[in-house]
């Protein structure tokens, strides 16, 4: 069954138009005002809409082109009095697929129904969104009338950052939750999808339980890359540690050594994460109220081959409080940068404070550059922490990368013996 919408204010015509509409196997929704059908075709997702130009309140040619200008797909045959050449034209460019001048006979609307139908079906070009009521969601994402949005139904905004925006979304026949990360609509660029493209290649290569998994990458039809994940049910590394103000050392060492893990197995499959931070390891629930710790947002990844577009220019990579001296100074950087890196996630998580603070990101900089990092002591005084741990964190905080554990593989040993020693 096709579902459609009219909106006429004109009783008598609307009848003969719904009773058109219904023969030709068509539900019908009716609305007489600018403003009630304004509602219906941008909140419902219809196989047709029929739309009367002149209504008391409006005008069904402002109705189209607002829901075309916010990306709707729906064909729209117009109905009107208006006959001249110039209306015709403006009609047409307002996106309707049809026009239909008053008076008109029922048999004429009824193929024409019929042709835009065939139009619509052959091109398949207005994919039905899956879900209802997820409209302004769709819009959010600018995702309105793509295929995407009708091979998975969109949920919830799960987070959205300066280039990316990640939905909750549910595969109908395989009943998963995915997470899906899309660039932002305004940070389409060459060199974002290139490193966008880049993050989805690095995480299809690495497959590990400490790893967010890829399944699916594309394009939308309107060209903005996607990539579809495995989707984790839990909070990230930052909010728990603003939840809890820091962790005690046993959890926070269980964490933390399967997220070294996870690293370390990147970093010997030839990718470096690049942005290691509390807000890109998320703690997934899993059975018996546990949780494991999952890597995530590989969008500054360095794959070991060689690439031509790195290092032209220098571009301040990272995030400033937790960016290796390295990184902050525009120098080469290898995994002994995600090595220190992990070490402000490792001291973050264990103090609820990072080992610098700074009024600026430009003075955060140069304090990794140059300032000795807070101790263990210095910022939680009441705690006992073992003196094996501030050794641990200042081997990873040295400024030069010699000096610092040489791969995360170490790391991870060291950390796994301390906390044998519990
Ligand atoms: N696979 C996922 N499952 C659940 N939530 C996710 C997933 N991927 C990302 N998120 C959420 O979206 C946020 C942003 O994703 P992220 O990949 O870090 O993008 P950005 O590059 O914008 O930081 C994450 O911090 C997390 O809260
Ligand atoms: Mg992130």
């Amino acid at each position: 069954m096709w579902s459609s919408t009219l909106v006429d204010d004109d009783v008598l015509l609307a009848g003969m138009v719904e009773d058109a509409l219904a023969e030709g196997g068509y539900t019908v929704r009716v609305a007489n005002t600018a403003v009630d059908g304004q509602k219906l075709i941008n909140t419902n997702s219809y196989d047709l809409a029929v739309l009367d130009w002149d209504l008391p309140d409006g005008s069904g040619v402002n109705i189209l082109a607002a829901h075309r200008s916010a990306g709707g797909g729906t064909p729209v045959i117009l109905l009107t009095g208006h006959s001249s050449i110039a209306d015709k034209e403006l009609g047409l460019d307002s996106g309707a697929n049809d026009y239909l001048t008053k008076p008109f006979h029922m048999t004429e609307l009824s193929a024409r129904i019929r042709a835009v139908l065939r139009t619509a079906a052959s091109r398949s070009a207005a994919p039905r969104a899956l879900g209802s009521g997820n409209e302004d969601l769709l819009r959010q994402g600018n995702l309105l009338g793509t295929r995407l949005a009708s091979s998975y139904e969109f949920l919830q905004l799960l987070g959205e950052g300066g280039m990316a925006q990640v939905f909750k979304a549910r595969h109908p026949y395989l009943q998963r939750l995915v997470a899906i990360k899309m660039l932002r609509p305004t940070n389409i660029h060459e060199h974002s999808i290139v490193q966008f493209q880049k993050e989805a290649l690095a995480l299809s290569r690495l497959e590990h339980l400490y790893i967010v998994n890829v399944y699916d990458f594309g394009l939308t039809e309107n060209r903005r890359p996607f990539m579809v994940m495995e989707f984790i049910e839990g909070k990230n590394l930052d909010e728990v540690i603003e939840e809890q103000d820091f962790m005690p050392l046993r959890p926070a060492l269980d964490l933390l050594i399967q997220a070294a893990n996870g690293l370390a197995y990147a970093h010997e499959n030839g990718i470096l994460h690049g942005d290691v931070k509390s807000s890109n390891i998320m703690l997934k629930q899993v059975e018996g109220g546990k949780q494991i710790a999952k890597l995530l947002d590989f969008g500054l990844a360095k794959l070991s081959e060689p690439d031509k577009s790195e290092n032209t220019t220098c571009r301040t990579l990272g995030s400033p409080p937790y960016i290796s001296p390295e990184q902050a100074d525009c120098r080469p950087s290898d995994e002994r940068s995600d090595i220190y890196s992990f070490g402000c996630v490792i001291f973050e998580l264990v103090t609820g404070y990072l080992p610098f603070v700074a009024d600026t990101p430009t003075e955060m900089l140069a304090k990794h550059i140059s300032a000795v990092p807070f101790s263990l002591q210095q910022v939680r005084p009441g705690v006992a922490y073992p003196e094996r741990l501030q050794m641990l964190i200042t081997k990873t905080l040295e400024k030069d990368p010699a000096r610092r554990y040489q791969s995360m593989r170490e790391l991870k040993q060291e950390l796994s013996e301390l906390a044998a020693e519990l």
